[in-house]
């Protein structure tokens, strides 16, 4: 059992100092606080701790990485991250499951919000949630069966959504704590700031082949993008796909848990740059098909309402809504665009790029208003999972998810925030 104790944040004079140093010049350009203000840091590790007035509003007006505790588990200290931008942007990820925690970008009238689901605290992260802003591994959606074979060897994993293995099975990438060390500007390519989270998964783990290790990169810049850089090598042959699962409601989620007047997600507008998306059967198994999306409810390759056409969905047999894997247009290894979201109200856009042939759109069928799901109900979020298709160690179709020793798992995915002012005629005036 996890064990969980919200730490308290460090006493108010570290803080105070540490804002006294940064008002007087001490931050310089702002990618970490002075040294002094570093050795006072939360977690010890090199990123200055956050300020006060930050924890609120992410606000440090310039390119910053800070840190501070976020609870225990097991005994072992969990850290959350703070990236800023000058813009006001802030991304706050936590070590324990490689979790993006909260994503602060402001509307077409400068107001910031929180736009991704998540729990106020740790606790929420640790029972069974619906992977809200993790990462997830060693294989991201679903092995059907949990079965799979490499050559002549076959594996079987956990059955944890019925009958199919889920992200990675009972205990994915999600559920553990990773090695995190926060990159300033200095150490980042470019302007950036970042958390490198690194995690060393055994051989045999949730009955996975091979050691392997994982490296999960986040930064941003000042351009807003948020970028997911994705590195792994194994000692033995293996399976892998891996993914961000953040949910998304770009009309603004309160952090502390009120939930009151949420509205849904069904009036964001998206495009997918998809011709082509995976069918699936009753268990959400690709049927191994690629369809063409054109004169269904599937098509996006021109911007719909997500809840345009969702009824025809919840009708069928399709899980009340979107639960689908998009063929991306362009090629695998490639960074291209996967989609673009608008909400019309509040002028926030997401774009997101990616290397991966596909994109899982979920509309968050699942989702109960039940504590687990962080009193979120159905489509109050949704998922873009860049990936490779669900299934495909078992589908010859799909392309190879094999990775073998002496080769390299690459995949990098960016997401980009803005506010598409009214009159703009539809350009998107990249700003925060
Ligand atoms: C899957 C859904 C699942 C959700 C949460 C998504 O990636 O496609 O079917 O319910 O994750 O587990």
């Amino acid at each position: 059992m996890n064990s969980f104790h919200r730490q308290r944040t460090p006493a108010a004079g570290v803080l105070l100092a540490a804002a006294w140093l940064c008002a007087a010049g001490g931050c310089g350009d702002g990618s970490t606080a002075s040294p002094e203000a570093a050795a006072n840091g939360a977690a010890g590790n090199g990123a200055a701790p956050v300020q006060p007035n930050e924890r609120d509003t992410g606000r440090t007006g310039m390119l910053a990485v800070q840190s501070e505790p976020f609870g225990e588990v097991d005994g072992q200290p969990i850290t959350q991250y703070l990236l800023s931008n000058k813009n006001g942007l802030a991304v706050s990820i936590i070590d324990y499951g490689a979790i993006v925690t909260s994503v602060v970008t402001s509307d077409k009238d400068g107001r910031r919000e929180n736009i991704t689901l998540g729990f106020a605290d740790l606790e929420g992260y640790l029972g069974k949630d619906p992977y809200f802003g993790a990462i997830c591994g060693r294989y991201a959606n679903r092995i059907a069966r949990g079965k799979f074979s490499i050559g002549d060897e076959q594996y079987e994993l956990a059955i944890n959504n019925e009958p199919n293995h889920l992200h990675g099975g009972t205990k994915g990438f999600n559920e553990v704590v990773w090695q995190a060390r926060p990159l300033s500007n200095e150490m980042t390519e470019g302007e950036a700031v970042g958390v490198e989270l690194k995690y060393h998964s055994p051989d045999g783990e949730e009955g996975y082949p091979g050691a392997l290790d994982v490296t999960v990169t986040y930064t941003l810049d000042n351009d807003d993008r948020l970028r997911i850089d994705y590195e792994a090598v194994t000692d033995k042959p293996t399976v892998l796909n891996l993914t961000n699962h953040c949910y998304w409601n770009l009309a603004g989620v309160p952090p502390d848990g009120r939930r009151e007047g949420l509205p849904t997600m069904l009036d964001h507008e998206l495009m997918l740059n998809a011709d082509h998306y995976l069918p699936v059967d009753e268990t959400l198994i690709p049927t191994g098909e690629l369809k063409p999306v054109a004169g269904t409810p599937f098509d996006f390759t021109e911007p719909h309402k997500i809840g345009e056409r969702i009824g025809v969905l919840k009708a069928g047999v399709e899980n009340g809504g979107y639960d689908h894997c998009y063929a991306l247009n362009g090629q695998p290894g490639e960074l291209k665009l996967a989609a673009r979201v608008v909400h019309p109200e509040s002028g926030r856009t997401m774009q997101v790029q990616t290397t991966e042939p596909g994109v899982q759109f979920y509309t968050g069928n699942f989702l109960d208003g039940s504590e687990a799901n962080g009193g979120f109900e159905q489509h109050q979020g949704f998922c873009l999972e860049c990936q490779h298709y669900p299934n495909s160690p078992n589908e010859k179709r799909f392309p190879e998810t094999l990775l073998k020793p002496g080769e390299v798992y690459r995949q990098t995915t960016i997401h980009q925030f803005g506010v598409q002012l009214p009159g703009a005629g539809g350009a998107v005036k990249v700003s925060n």
